[in-house]
């Protein structure tokens, strides 16, 4: 293995996070270090599966666990109540115990699915979180954000459970499409926007192969920062969801089939950062900067559907209470914070 790094997330339970190089046909050793479970549940979705499980479950097997799927078909629509039930039902027809093990095995979906039912069955049992995708590897793996989406919107039911550990396999990163890679770049470009001027003239600057093991450091270092301040997202941790208000609304608008969810962030954080610089609120010229980095990854910019559409979605948001809603705004490049707002004044801050 070429490189290992670790970095430890100090939040109310504390968990490691290991990056490396071809670390899946050691997951049975790391997995093995952590728990007395005898089973593992390995959730994840048909795709994922052909590609990597049977290593995985090999290791697993090897070091003594007995290994059992539950296998979903791939997309964000699988992210249901139906198959948080049928996690739970295979869960009950092996016999699992509390003490046995879910590993969730792919991208965000397979994280917030076999999250969500860890968090819930028995009253929770250990999870561990093996991402395949940039997104997943940067993000949704990390912070301990379960949950699945309902009609009315997306994420809407779900718990804060940290898993146990946390394995990112860079080397699962070669089998992507250009697609799903910029689909976690919008989530790599939401970090440096936020937080970290000199991400964001990495990821302009470089090709992406030369910077890729130090880009998934650094955005999963921003987020161990926040994280660990605010774990339930009562204040800092909101900053996180930069251009997701908007994002998630596209997302449900076009019932999670037209744009990824990098994609719908990617327009969410163009939106705002446009409509800011005419009101005066982010620096001039963000949004060329902006642009120039997210056409170089093939993400969307503009909003293609009706405004008003999008603003009434958004007040069934997490983010919103009774009138108003949190919104996260940048100053510059690095610099962001967040505004409560009167829900009604959403539209003017997206381009309306
Ligand atoms: N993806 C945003 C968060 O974990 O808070």
């Amino acid at each position: 293995m070429k490189t290992l790094k670790e970095i430890n997330i100090k939040t109310n339970t504390p968990y490691k996070i290991l990056i490396g190089e071809n670390l899946l046909q050691y997951s049975g050793e790391y997995v093995k270090k952590l728990t007395c479970a005898k089973k593992v549940l390995i959730v994840t979705d048909d795709i994922v599966h052909n590609l990597y499980a049977h290593v995985v479950s090999k290791s697993l097997r090897d070091a003594g666990f007995k290994v059992f799927y539950f296998i979903f078909n791939h997309g964000e629509q699988s992210k249901n109540l139906k198959n948080v039930e049928k996690v739970y039902s295979s869960l009950i027809e092996n016999e699992f115990t509390r003490q046995d093990l879910i590993i969730a095995l792919g991208g965000g979906v397979s994280g917030d699915l076999a999250g969500f039912a860890a968090a819930t069955y028995m009253r929770g049992i250990d999870y561990i979180q093996i991402p395949t995708t940039l997104l997943s590897q940067i993000d949704s793996s990390i912070g301990g954000k379960t949950g699945v989406n309902l009609m009315q919107g997306k994420n809407l039911v779900g718990a804060f459970f940290q898993p146990r550990l946390v394995l990112v396999d860079i080397a699962t990163l070669n089998t992507l499409s250009d697609e799903i890679i910029s689909d976690g770049m919008a989530e790599a470009i939401k970090y440096a926007l936020i937080k970290s001027p000199s991400l964001f003239y990495k990821i302009k600057n470089s090709e992406l192969k030369d910077i890729i093991f130090e880009l998934v450091v650094e955005c999963i270092k921003i987020k161990k920062e926040i994280i660990q301040k605010d774990e339930k997202e009562l204040g800092k941790r909101k900053l996180l969801n930069f251009g997701h208000t908007l994002g998630h609304a596209i997302e449900n608008f076009y019932n999670y089939s037209r744009y990824s969810h990098g994609q719908a962030v990617a327009i969410g954080m163009a939106s705002i950062v446009k409509s800011c610089e005419k009101l005066l609120l982010t620096k001039k010229g963000t949004y060329c900067e902006l642009i120039s980095v997210l056409e170089k990854y093939n993400l969307p910019y503009e909003i293609d559907c009706n405004i008003d559409d999008l603003v009434s979605i958004s007040k069934t948001d997490k983010k919103a209470s009774d009138q108003c809603l949190d919104i996260i705004l940048i100053e510059s490049i690095g610099k962001s914070y967040v505004k409560r707002i009167h829900k009604d004044d959403f539209k003017k801050y997206i381009g309306g």
